[in-house]
């Protein structure tokens, strides 16, 4: 989703604001921009597509500057266009980029419309720079103009603004969108994304919700919500050192998927001992608060909602509690009844997905326990705003396809499973089991990757087809509907999940030769009435791709079964879930997609 990159410095900023953008891609985006402050007149730059004919377009013309702001934009009002791209401007004057939504843009273009303002893209975004400028003439200072177009804003911005008449500071604001500070040497920097500008500082400051900034190269100051000077503390996070290159993959997200046994034992590392979980892992006082726990509702969105519905079977078998899981884009708007004792849990790679973060606000509303949130970001929005929080120490995850954020989710929450168990006083003997289980885990996945020329071998059939179907039982039907996400998000192919003992009350009405059906079959109580919900898939031609317990044998028409390797029931979800990742990877680089940047999509989705 778009990203914000700004500078005020001693040196050029133009190759560092582009290197940064570079450093935003991986969240997806369609065009980028960089307004750059020349004493007397602005360098705009913009261009439709990749960082890359930005940086060319630089190289023609050779700007030079030591302030400037950039931007990459993922399309929410207006096409994708370099008309639209940003900075936006308003009469030479005033330059912005922002990230988010202005809800009320269409009353504040028609006011500003009537003011004499021109506009010139379709963006929701343009409309603030050419407040500013009304703001400026009134005030003659940018602080001053962005108190008075924040009384008028509605909605969810992190902007960046620089003023024709200012070559030495620039002014930026946030409101329910990212936005941090960074202190580096003769420089301060502005950014939507601390890998953006990881590489120039290690000192941070995230900034609060309301806050509005002034930097330049020596000086920043920070207001608060209220316009009085604050003081915001510096967190020190070394980012350049966090492993952000492809190494010798092809992709972040094959890099992401072998990752992930080191990842899962970051996971549960210093956080199990001996038969049983640590106590508080999840914060002081968590283990007190969980033994009052009654009941559980799961907020999330894509992947780290498939987390979601897999840990309520969890919650249910290991910690003895009913759990009810929403979509964070619904939850709010359904009216939920919350019971008494009742434990709210948002799950977010990110931490700053607006939708799960509007929820978990919302649920502060409400009368819960508490919210403990499962996150793979320190820094995030979502880890600040939760009364107890578990990292999964995934490391970054670049790849819009959620792969190693998405096990060590199901790791943490296993985790989380078991403390409430344990604070609840239950089930030791079986706590002891998981344990003793998720010692492994690290060395299964790491003989569940050797699956990978078995897929190999499967990929072509499946790379040649339009649609495919995955089924799965019981917890491994989240696990398919992940299956399916992955493999349409990067593939581009049409795929649904369905639990097995469902195909027979519609969908196999699809089966043909041209539906490729992907199953799980994993050793379980239901695992022969899934074998025969896969003869019916059988006995009308559709061709099966089983991912089976070596005890589970069947005849499939021309498609393969291919066994998987043993570990302990509860956390086959996790180990179900690789060959499905290498699966959609394979296809996908069949197809020739897009793999790390899907089309049309977003690493971290920062609008409701
Ligand atoms: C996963 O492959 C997707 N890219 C997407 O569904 C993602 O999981 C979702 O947008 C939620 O993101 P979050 O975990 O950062 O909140």
């Amino acid at each position: 989703m778009c990203g914000i990159i700004a500078a005020a410095s001693t040196r050029n900023v133009g190759k560092l604001l582009v290197q940064g953008l570079h450093k935003m891609e991986y969240r997806g985006y369609d065009s980028a921009g960089i307004a750059l402050h020349q004493n007397d007149s602005i360098a705009h730059l913009r261009a439709l597509g990749k960082v890359q004919l930005l940086e060319d377009k630089m190289v023609a013309e050779k700007p030079k500057s030591k302030l400037g702001i950039a931007h990459t934009r993922w399309a929410t009002h207006g096409e994708p266009s370099e008309i639209n791209a940003h900075p936006h401007q308003s009469k030479n004057n005033v330059y912005i980029v922002h990230n988010g939504i202005i809800e009320n843009y269409i009353e504040l273009r028609e006011s500003l419309i009537k003011d004499g303002y021109e506009f010139l893209s379709q963006t929701d975004s343009e409309l603030i720079a050419h407040l500013l400028d009304l703001y400026l003439k009134q005030s003659n200072n940018m602080i001053d103009a962005m108190y008075l177009a924040k009384a008028k804003l509605e909605g969810a911005y992190a902007i960046a603004a620089i003023d024709i008449n200012d070559n030495e500071s620039l002014v930026v604001a946030r409101n329910k969108s990212p936005l941090l500070l960074g202190l580096g040497t003769d420089e301060i920097l502005a950014a939507s994304d601390p890998l953006a500008i990881g590489q120039l500082t290690n000192e941070f400051i995230f900034l609060e919700d309301g806050d509005v900034a002034e930097i330049s190269a020596e000086a920043y100051t920070i207001f608060d919500a209220n316009k009085k000077q604050v003081t915001r503390e510096i967190t020190k996070i070394d980012i350049s050192s966090q492993a952000t290159s492809k190494g010798e993959y092809k992709h972040y997200m094959e890099k992401e998927i072998y990752e992930q046994p080191q990842a899962i034992l970051n996971t549960i590392d210093g956080r199990i001992g001996g038969d049983d979980v640590l106590d508080n892992i999840f914060g002081l006082g968590s283990a007190e608060l969980f033994a009052q726990v009654e009941r559980i509702q799961i907020v999330a969105c894509g992947t780290s909602l498939h987390a979601g519905r897999v840990a309520a079977n969890w919650f249910s078998s290991i910690s003895e509690l009913p759990c009810q899981v929403d979509y964070a884009s619904e939850y709010r708007y359904r009216n939920p009844h919350v019971d008494k004792n009742s434990l709210l849990i948002t799950i977010s790679q990110s931490g700053e997905t607006a939708d799960t973060l509007a929820a978990l606000r919302y649920a502060k509303e409400k009368d819960y326990l508490g919210s403990v949130g499962i996150c793979n970001v320190p820094t995030s929005s979502l880890a600040r705003e939760s009364d107890f929080v578990l990292f999964t120490n995934a490391g970054p995850e670049i790849g819009v396809a959620s792969t190693k954020a998405f096990t060590t989710q199901l790791a943490g929450l296993m985790l989380l499973a078991l403390s409430l168990a344990k604070s609840r006083e239950l089930n030791p003997i079986l706590r002891k089991r998981v344990v003793t289980a998720l010692r492994t885990l690290p060395e299964v996945i790491h003989e569940t990757l050797k699956l990978k020329d078995q897929i190999l071998a499967i990929a072509p059939a499946i790379a040649s087809k339009d649609n495919a179907l995955f089924l799965g039982r019981g917890v491994f039907y989240p696990i398919a509907k992940e299956g399916a996400l992955k493999l349409k998000e990067i593939s581009y192919i049409h795929a649904e999940a369905y639990p097995a003992g469902e195909l027979k009350h519609g969908p196999l009405a699809l089966i043909d030769e041209n539906m490729p059906v992907i199953a799980l079959a994993p050793e379980s109580e239901i695992a022969e009435k899934l074998v025969s919900n896969l003869e019916e898939v059988k006995a009308r031609g559709g061709t099966l791709y089983v991912f089976a317990d070596p005890s589970v044998t069947m005849d499939v028409n021309n498609g393969a079964v291919i066994s998987m390797p043993k570990c302990d029931f509860l956390l086959t979800p996790i180990i179900y879930t690789i060959p499905l990742q290498l699966l959609s990877y394979e296809v996908a680089l069949l197809r020739g997609t897009d793999i790390d940047q899907p089309r049309n999509l977003a690493k971290s989705v920062t609008v409701e």
